[in-house]
């Protein structure tokens, strides 16, 4: 349970609220995919943080970030030409390069030069790894730490990327990304055909421990099975939006991380990427339970519950949902854009969303007072180490020697 103060603290984003501030300061925001931003292309609007930007990539292929609105008047940037290595507004012909200098103020008659000199403009850093554009929303030069995470290190055929945005609260996303306790029942009707996470409908109430990290923490969801063995899932969570979850198939080198990104207060970018250090992963695989590519099936909206199918339940399918990830988008919609926690009842299978809930608060507490979040302090080594992982401990193992906790 939180208190009002507490949950605006924590979920708003827009304007001078200090999560926003502290995100946009010390966090690479990953912003949309490389392949949506084409060389010569048309700019790409962007909302992060609730203000609009738009990316380009010029002639040379190189990818840059500007504020939306046109240093002259306003006009949007996401209309403008994208010629030669520069954004040209069309209403009046200003031109502004990759490196946010403007080169060319055709309506400036007296010393055009001198003026386009004069003019500010806001220029973000962007950079590409893993599949996506991600950008740099803080003041100053010093960026934070790159999160190297696996997946920004592997080349493109290795990683598949889907992103929906949707109507909710980021934290929502972070908090339905970490919360383990729910697969097998929500997602009861897939869980059963997907590789080794049958076990966990087998055992629907695991022992549940959560391990503080450097950068986050670890969520250890123990199933105890018949045979006295322990099924471990280890998801990781990785300050500020970051879900690594373990993999389908222990066998698999196929992994997985959710990234719920703020767009404003009340809409988040879902990012889905699957990666693999070991092949090339087929994009069309789990097709069934991870199409996300927009969501369109919800449109209906509270008026039909998103669409659930009560045909379907009076038959076989637990959540009258026909597919994995909109199950849970659709309970994300149903507890409200920005949901209120300050009547819940929460219990001991929580415990993730709870340490979730509290290192952020923390983080951004401790941000206000100038003191920057411990990420910052992870080096390369540290993100590319960071893993979820999914194992069989015999009877009497203990989970701790199987965790692979990275320290800094
Ligand atoms: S508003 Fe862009 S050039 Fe005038
Ligand atoms: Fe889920």
């Amino acid at each position: 349970m939180l208190p009002p103060d507490q949950n605006d603290l924590l979920t708003r984003v827009e304007g001078d609220a200090p999560m926003g501030q502290m995100l946009a300061q010390h966090f690479w925001i990953p912003a949309l995919k490389s392949s949506a931003v084409v060389a010569d292309g048309p700019p790409i609007k962007v909302r992060l943080l609730g203000r609009n930007y738009v990316v380009f990539r010029t002639t040379e292929g190189k990818v840059s970030c500007l504020d939306e609105r046109c240093p002259h008047r306003g006009a949007s940037l996401a209309l403008a030409r994208n010629e030669n290595c520069a954004l040209r507004c069309i209403f009046h012909g200003w031109k502004i390069d990759a490196a946010g200098e403007v080169t060319e103020v055709p309506t400036q008659t007296t010393d055009p030069q001198r003026f386009a000199k004069s003019v500010k403009v806001g220029r973000h850093h962007a950079r590409e790894a893993g599949g996506l554009v991600w950008l740099w929303l803080g003041k100053g030069d010093k960026p934070p730490q790159f999160p190297h995470f696996e997946f920004t290190t592997l080349p493109v055929e290795r990683v598949s990327i889907r992103m929906a945005t949707v109507n909710f609260n980021w934290f929502q996303g972070v908090e339905a990304n970490q919360d383990s306790s729910h697969v097998g029942i929500l997602h009861r009707n897939f869980v059963g055909g997907l590789g080794n996470l049958q076990m966990m409908a087998q055992n629907s109430s695991p022992l549940y421990e959560v391990a503080g990290t450097p950068y986050g923490y670890q969520a250890v969801a123990l199933r105890a099975m018949a045979d006295g063995s322990t099924y471990m899932r280890i998801t990781e969570f990785v300050m500020p939006w970051y879900s690594f979850i373990p993999p389908i198939d222990m066998a698999d080198s196929e992994r997985m991380a959710i990234i719920a990104v703020p767009v404003d207060d009340r809409t988040t970018n879902m990012i889905y990427i699957r990666y693999d250090n070991e092949k090339t992963v087929d994009p069309e695989h789990y097709q069934r339970i991870l199409e996300t590519e927009d969501f369109k099936i919800l449109s209906g909206g509270e008026r039909t519950n998103w669409g659930q199918d009560r045909e379907a339940m009076r038959n076989d399918n637990f959540s009258g949902f026909h597919n994995l990830v909109l199950e849970d988008i659709a309970v994300q919609l149903s507890m409200g854009p920005i949901a209120d926690r300050s009547d819940e009842q929460l219990c001991s299978g929580d415990k993730a969303i709870i340490q979730a809930r509290r290192l952020m608060l923390r983080t951004v507490q401790a941000s206000g007072e100038g003191t920057a979040p411990p990420t910052e302090e992870l080096g390369p080594a540290g993100y590319t180490a960071i893993r979820s992982r999914a194992d069989i401990l015999p009877e009497g193992a203990d989970w701790r020697d199987a965790c692979g906790q990275v320290t800094l």
